[in-house]
C-alpha cells in the first residue's frame, strides 16, 4: 500500500506495511534522526513527534495512523537558520546533559505551547510529566520551558 506522509512541510509517498511505526519510518526511510529510540513502548517520549502540532509518541504509532497528517520532528521545528524559541530556550539554559530525552521534552514544551501559550507552573510539569530523563536535569529542563513562554 502506499501511504502518503507530510514530514516537516514535505510529502513522502512510502511503500511500507500499514503497521510499521512511524519512528522506524521517521529514522530509517527518512533519515530524521530527532525522534530517538528510548523504551520503545511509549512510556519515555524520547520519540516524540507533532501530529498536527500535538504531541505524539512515533514508537507506537502506526504509519497508517498519520496518513495525510502533518508530521513535524525536531529536525523541522527550527524555520531556516532561526531556532524555534523552545530551542533556544533550551541552549539558553543549558537544559542537555547527555541530550538523548531533549527530543521529547522540546517537543512536548512546543505542543504545549502551540495551545496554551502561557501556562501556568502546573501546566508545563503535567505537559513534561510523562517524558524521562535519566540524568536528572530536570530543574534544568523546568527552566528551559520557563524561558520559551514569550
Ligand atoms: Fe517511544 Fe519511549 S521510545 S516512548
Amino acid at each position: 500500500m502506499t501511504l502518503t506522509l507530510k514530514v516537516n512541510g514535505q510529502e513522502h509517498s512510502l511503500h511500507v506495511p500499514r503497521e510499521t511505526s512511524l519512528l522506524a519510518v521517521l529514522r530509517n526511510d527518512l533519515a530524521l534522526n530527532g525522534p530517538k529510540y528510548g523504551c520503545g513502548l511509549g512510556e519515555c517520549g524520547a520519540c516524540s513527534v507533532l501530529v498536527d502540532g500535538i504531541a505524539a509518541r512515533a514508537c507506537v504509532l502506526s504509519v497508517a495512523a498519520v496518513n495525510g497528517r502533518e508530521v513535524t520532528t525536531l529536525d523541522g521545528l527550527a524555520q531556516g537558520d532561526r531556532l524555534d524559541p523552545v530551542q533556544q530556550a533550551f541552549i539558553d539554559a543549558q537544559a542537555a546533559q547527555c541530550g538523548y530525552c531533549l527530543n521529547g521534552m522540546i517537543l512536548s514544551v512546543r505542543s504545549l505551547l502551540n495551545h496554551t501559550p502561557v501556562p501556568s507552573e502546573a501546566q508545563i510539569i503535567a505537559a513534561l510529566d510523562h517524558n524521562l530523563c535519566r540524568c536528572g536535569t530536570h530543574l534544568e529542563i523546568l527552566d528551559a520551558a520557563r524561558r520559551a513562554i514569550d
